[in-house]
């Protein structure tokens, strides 16, 4: 029976996780400091606080008003969320949606707690990018969907605060788009993202005078879809033993339509949550990208001649796979948001799109090879797009855009000894560049490697992030290196990371830093935002006071743990 050997490895990351420490345990991501002016004044205030026990359709619903003691508002320098939760008990992660004015700001997950002094993190989102939306006061919204039920006792205890840094002249008002059109539900009381298939669709309405769009796009699978790049192509199915991988293929991409056109797409980074394969390879530093999910942006600037006319245009967001029908499994939950400047003008923009080339969907190619009992699968997709327009203003401004993308996509699968290994690997890059009149106002070069190595005893990840983006001409450009080596095997569980970040601001961050067995045997932290002076032994092999008891871990597959 193939699925015997799972239980074993369940059983043995249980046996692997259960030692005795003293302290409650400070969980994080790894990731770079918010680059926020430290020497500003700084008004923080609490935006809600709220213990999630069983809050399934519970959202937290509050109304936010800003700042007005920390120079006028709106014209602030940085924005800053702390995140900071504590939980104690067992307990699944859980997605977290925050919404504020009906867009999405921020897309996180929990990492799993642990029994006895539980666990706590802070998490410093910057969202400086949302100016406009905090510079009036509006609903904000946090969901959290938990379930306290047999076995699942832990409860999410959060207090969110938001910090406004004020504005002088060493530190610059922050550069802001004149508006923000949500691409989601406006559900009054839930996070703000739809769930797809089928795609999502909204009517919007620009204003005339738009002379620059830029969208941000929030995607990332869930359910069935949790370990879509370990899916099998439906044709290769049967050449597995049954109940080991879904359907529906490894390749998805999130794509953006207008009025049924592609205007842009990405290539997800496969986020893994900390209750993905082994929880105590993610414990205490959580998955890259799993407190913080990335998101993906894209210039729209060159269907202005289109959206200008006042008229109401149905913006898609949907999740397209390789497979013949380009379906995929529930579900993806998606929002995205526009980011308009106008003219000084208030006369329409117009132009012409001079170049369109874009296929719906992506070009791909699936083989498997069988020898014995191996199978592997493998899957590639490519993709181009590219669009010109000359776009006038109502002032007079003349601008030629030049929007491309170009994207690479590999995914190979052994399935080895009757599926008792199964080795992942895949990677996604890619090059975006939008130029408006030759100047660089959209960046995004990508690379995003993944391997997997899984058995019934060992579970091997290799992953990396490495992204140098400029996602709209106002928000600085980053280079981000994100390397981590994670996994359980016999010697226990281990997570080894490097990371480093440097800013077109200048500013810079480099960490190295490394856990086994929920303690951390190396921290090195480096740059311009790193804390001050930040010692080679700082944080190094804090005692952790805990039962590193687990909720059912989750395997690619829907394959569980049979008790
Ligand atoms: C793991 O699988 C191998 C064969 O693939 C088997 O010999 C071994 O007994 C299994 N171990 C456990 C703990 O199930
Ligand atoms: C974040 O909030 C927590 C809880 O209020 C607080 O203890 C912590 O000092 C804050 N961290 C920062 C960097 O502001
Ligand atoms: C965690 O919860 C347990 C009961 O489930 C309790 O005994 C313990 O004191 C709690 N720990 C903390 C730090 O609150
Ligand atoms: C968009 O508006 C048109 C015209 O009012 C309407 O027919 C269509 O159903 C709307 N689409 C969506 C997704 O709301
Ligand atoms: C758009 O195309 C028309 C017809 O070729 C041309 O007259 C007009 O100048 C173009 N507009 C822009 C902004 O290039
Ligand atoms: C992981 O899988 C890859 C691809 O099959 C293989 O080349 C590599 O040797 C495996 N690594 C380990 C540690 O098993
Ligand atoms: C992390 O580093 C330690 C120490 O070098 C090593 O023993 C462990 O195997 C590494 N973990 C992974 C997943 O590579
Ligand atoms: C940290 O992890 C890296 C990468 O796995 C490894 O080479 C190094 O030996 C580890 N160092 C410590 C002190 O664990």
């Amino acid at each position: 029976m193939f699925q015997n050997p799972w239980i074993c490895f369940l059983l043995f990351l249980a046996w692997a996780s259960t030692t005795a420490f003293a302290a409650r345990l400070v969980d994080f991501q790894v990731e770079q400091p918010p680059p926020v002016p430290k020497d500003a004044k700084q008004c923080t205030i609490q935006v809600l606080q709220r213990d999630f026990a069983f809050s399934f359709g519970m959202a937290e619903v509050v109304q936010f008003t800003p700042p007005s003691d920390c120079g006028p508002v709106g014209s602030w320098a940085a924005i800053t969320l702390n995140f900071t939760v504590t939980s104690n008990g067992t307990q699944f992660d859980r997605l977290g949606i925050f919404t504020f004015q009906n867009v999405e700001i921020w897309r996180t997950s929990t990492p799993e707690p642990s029994r006895g002094d539980g666990i706590i993190w802070t998490y410093i989102k910057d969202v400086t990018r949302y100016t406009p939306l905090f510079a009036k006061p509006g609903t904000f919204i946090l969901q959290l969907d938990n379930l306290i039920q047999q076995g699942l006792d832990g409860v999410y205890s959060t207090v969110l605060h938001a910090t406004f840094y004020a504005s002088s002249a060493d530190h610059p008002a922050a550069k802001q788009a004149d508006a923000i059109f949500p691409l989601s539900t406006f559900a009054p009381d839930t996070g703000n993202d739809a769930s797809v298939p089928p795609g999502f669709s909204i009517n919007v309405t620009l204003p005339q005078n738009a002379v620059g769009i830029y969208a941000e796009i929030y995607a990332s699978g869930n359910g069935n879809e949790e370990f879509w790049y370990s899916n099998a192509p439906n044709q290769f199915l049967g050449d597995l033993p049954d109940g080991v991988t879904f359907g529906q293929g490894p390749f998805r991409e999130v794509r953006l339509l207008i009025d049924g056109r592609v205007a842009g797409v990405a290539f997800p980074y496969p986020v893994l949550f900390t209750g993905a394969i082994s929880p105590a390879a993610w414990r205490p530093i959580t998955s890259y990208g799993a407190v913080d999910l990335p998101t993906y942006f894209l210039d729209l600037t060159p269907f202005v001649p289109v959206l200008t006319d006042g008229q109401p245009h149905v913006f898609t967001i949907d999740v397209a796979s390789a497979e013949a029908d380009h379906t995929i499994l529930q579900n993806w939950f998606v929002s995205g948001a526009l980011q308009v400047f106008v003219d000084v003008s208030s006369q329409r923009t117009i132009g012409n799109i001079t170049t369109y080339s874009a296929d719906p969907f992506a070009e791909s190619s699936a083989t498997a090879s069988r020898q014995g009992n191996n199978v592997i699968i493998t899957v590639s997709a490519q993709r181009e797009i590219h669009v010109e327009a000359d776009i006038l203003s109502g002032s007079g401004v003349a601008t030629h855009v030049v929007w491309s993308q170009n994207l690479q996509y590999q995914n190979i699968q052994s399935y080895l000894n009757r599926a008792s290994t199964q080795n992942i690997f895949q990677t996604a890059s890619g090059s975006v560049s939008s130029i408006h009149s030759g100047k660089q106002v959209v960046k995004d070069i990508f690379s995003y490697p993944l391997t997997i190595n899984l058995t019934n005893t060992t579970f091997l990840l290799d992953h990396s992030y490495d992204r140098d983006l400029l996602p709209t001409p106002f928000i600085p450009g980053s280079t981000i290196h994100s390397h981590q080596l994670a996994g359980t095997t016999s010697a226990g569980s281990s997570n080894n990371n490097t990371f480093s970040y440097l800013d077109t601001d200048g500013n810079s961050f480099e960490r190295r830093v490394n856990a086994s067995r929920n303690v951390i045997t190396l921290d090195q932290q480096s740059g311009t935002l790193a804390p001050a002076s930040f010692g080679p032994t700082d944080g190094v092999g804090v005692p952790f006071n805990g039962e590193s008891t687990f909720a059912q871990a989750r395997l690619p597959g829907g394959r569980r743990i049979q008790t």
